[in-house]
């Protein structure tokens, strides 16, 4: 069983879900964690899901409100023993209702060409050409919620 929680900034579950996107999204990409981004991040919400019997988090993503109408969800990540479980599913749906819950009307977001796939199964669409940043290439999507 799982269950979704709000993560505090600079708690110590923040500090979990800062290790697993380590792992799971700079490691990979040679990427390094970039201090001076971090205080940015207190503004975001933080979502985090937990294996019951664990304890542990597998997963989780940041919500970074744009404006009035307009939030971004950024660093999704999945633990790498638990993709495809359906838990990267479950977690945007979650992040979902949470975002219409607190009265954003639009979700959007920049996805690795590698899973554009995934977002479009979960209703998102392509609203952008590729580009690049840091030498990987996104693409632009977008749901209304
Ligand atoms: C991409 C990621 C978030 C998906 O989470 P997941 O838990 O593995 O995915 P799920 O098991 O919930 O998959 C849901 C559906 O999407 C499909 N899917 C999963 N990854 C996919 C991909 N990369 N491309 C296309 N479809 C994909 C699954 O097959 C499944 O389809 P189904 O419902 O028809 O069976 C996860 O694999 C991950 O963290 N990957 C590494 C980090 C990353 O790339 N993050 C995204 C940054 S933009």
């Amino acid at each position: 069983m799982i269950k979704f929680i709000d993560i505090e900034f600079g708690s110590s579950r923040y500090q979990e879900l800062l290790d697993l996107r380590y792992r799971i999204l700079l490691q990979p990409l040679g990427l390094k964690f970039l201090e001076s981004y971090r205080e940015q991040e207190a503004n975001f919400l933080h979502i985090g899901c937990i294996d019951n019997s664990t304890d542990k988090l597998i997963a989780g993503l940041l919500l970074a409100p744009i404006d009035d109408q307009e939030i971004r969800i950024m660093q999704v990540a999945v633990d790498v023993v638990h993709q495809g479980e359906g838990i990267g599913r479950k977690l945007i749906e979650h992040a979902e209702s949470v975002a219409k819950e607190i009265g954003y009307s639009r979700i959007v977001m920049h996805a690795m060409l590698s899973v554009v796939g995934f977002y479009e199964k979960l209703g998102f669409k392509q609203n952008s050409e590729v580009f690049e940043e840091k030498g990987i290439t996104f693409i632009s999507m977008v749901k209304e919620l």
